[in-house]
């Protein structure tokens, strides 16, 4: 359904290889769980290289796609994505928001708060930070 690809927006990227009906889970987000402490140490290590790998699970835990990762650490973040999340349990699914057409790039909204200051490239002229 999915596979990765040179993105626009930046290095790689995940694409649709088939239409993919609005809802459907597309994959989910792969990594190992750890506390918010190790992964205070591990975001900073991260950004130092540009990378955001850490996804917050719940106000305790997170996934670190940086190790044991799959497909999903290589969604970019639109502003105006064709994804969401829907967390079940200890699962971070990626779920289609909207019916999307053969050769679209899958994004989601990363919804962090800036302080990785990295300029979105979502679209021309895009204000906000990663
Ligand atoms: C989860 S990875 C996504 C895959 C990444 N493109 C790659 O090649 O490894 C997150 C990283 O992708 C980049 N990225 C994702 N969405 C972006 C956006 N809208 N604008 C600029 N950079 C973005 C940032 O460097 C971020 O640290
Ligand atoms: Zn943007």
């Amino acid at each position: 359904m999915i596979e990765k690809r040179r993105s626009k927006i930046q290095g790689w990227g995940v694409y649709a290889t088939q239409p993919i009906t609005k809802n459907t889970r597309v994959t989910y987000y792969a990594g190992e769980k750890i506390g918010n402490k190790e992964s205070l140490k591990r975001e900073i290590r991260y950004l130092k290289k540009g990378h955001i790998w850490c996804f917050k699970l719940n106000s305790r835990s997170v996934i670190d796609a940086g190790v044991g990762g799959n497909i999903a650490r290589f969604i970019n973040h639109s502003c105006t994505p064709n994804c969401y999340i829907h967390i079940v349990g200890d699962t971070i699914w990626i779920r289609a928001s909207r019916n999307i057409r053969k050769g679209e790039e899958l994004t989601y909204n990363y919804n962090t708060d800036g302080e990785a200051s990295i300029p979105c490239r979502c679209r021309p002229g895009c204000p906000n930070k990663l």
